[in-house]
């Protein structure tokens, strides 16, 4: 195998954040070698909890997590995503404890720590949840942040509108300043947002494969019972978007998707408009983000139950 990836994933698990997770130790691709966790889908404490059992589930306890931001950057979150993703983040499903604690350092330090300790631009970072601790790395650690390799951001949406109101994806609308500071840092950031995300739906066909891989399957077809209710509430359909997971799609194999570069301003005002993701394709940018356009939604389930499913073997 060739050199594995070395990888973060910054998270708030969160169904399709555990899929992710799941996907990304099932990547001979990748290295992950670190979780941060930052407030989202649900509580700081509870995402970090999350994030510890989904990793004991698949065996591997001993990737860190450290806690990172438990709010945004400037303005309280007026709601969070229970009502999704289950009160406790993972769709009612109770999983084992880990034996291992959550690491002592901040996420900010963890993050910085192993970027420092990583050849420049050696380093994919995954924040598929608000991007306040990648802000925060920003200005706590800039020399650190300079060294990331690449950024794959599940977040935002070009043509698609949003999610959690009529403009914005939950992930810009939870913390926009932080999405706006990390936009616009120059860092090489690929958004994967719901134009891509939407249309790449897992059918309950896939679910049912994930039943037939051991104990790790079971419990991803657990998560994605409340999942997929909500989503046939919310968007009418049979099945459920795996956001997170196609983010991480792109992650471990750079390419899956079609990006175009563009430039993208973050709605940061109080109004409707806040956390809209405002992408300019009126032109292609010289410099910008990485604004995933298309994608083969067939081939990126398949690529994630087939994963997913090795668990089993
Ligand atoms: O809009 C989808 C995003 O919001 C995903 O990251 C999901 O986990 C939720 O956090
Ligand atoms: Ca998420």
């Amino acid at each position: 195998m060739a050199d594995r990836t070395p990888l973060v994933i910054d998270t708030d698990p969160g169904i399709d954040d555990a899929l992710a997770i799941l996907l990304a130790l099932a990547s001979p691709e990748v290295d992950l070698q670190l979780v941060t966790t930052v407030h989202g889908n649900v509580e700081l404490a509870q995402v970090t909890e999350n994030a510890l059992r989904v990793l004991h589930l698949a065996g591997r306890s001993d990737v860190p997590v450290a806690a990172g931001a438990a709010g945004p950057l400037v303005h309280p979150l007026p709601e969070r995503a229970g009502h999704v993703h289950g009160a406790a983040g993972l769709g009612g499903v109770e999983l084992p404890p880990s034996p291992v604690p959550v690491d002592p350092r901040p996420a900010v330090v963890a993050l910085a720590e192993l970027l420092l300790a990583h050849e420049p631009g050696t380093v994919t970072v995954a924040p598929i949840g608000p991007l306040t601790n990648l802000a925060l790395l920003l200005h706590v650690f800039p020399e650190a942040a300079a060294r990331i390799g690449r950024v794959v951001w599940m977040g935002g949406s070009a043509t698609r509108g949003g999610n959690v109101t009529a403009a914005a994806e939950f992930n810009a609308w939870a913390d926009p300043e932080a999405a706006a500071a990390v936009l616009g840092s120059g860092l090489p950031v690929t958004m994967v947002g719901l134009d891509v995300t939407l249309p790449t739906v897992l059918t309950q066909a896939g679910i049912e494969r994930f039943r037939g891989a051991g104990t790790v399957g079971a419990a991803a077809a657990g998560f994605l019972r409340q999942y997929v209710d909500a989503a046939r509430d919310r968007y009418g359909i049979d099945g459920v978007c795996v956001h997170d997971a196609l983010a991480l799609t792109e992650a471990i194999v750079p390419g899956t998707l079609g990006t175009v570069r563009r430039e993208v301003v973050v709605g940061t005002t109080l109004g409707a408009a806040r956390g809209q993701t405002l992408v300019d394709r009126r032109t292609v940018a010289e410099h910008g983000v990485a604004v995933a356009e298309t994608v083969d939604s067939e081939a990126a389930v398949e690529f994630l139950v087939s994963r997913v499913c090795s668990y089993g073997d």
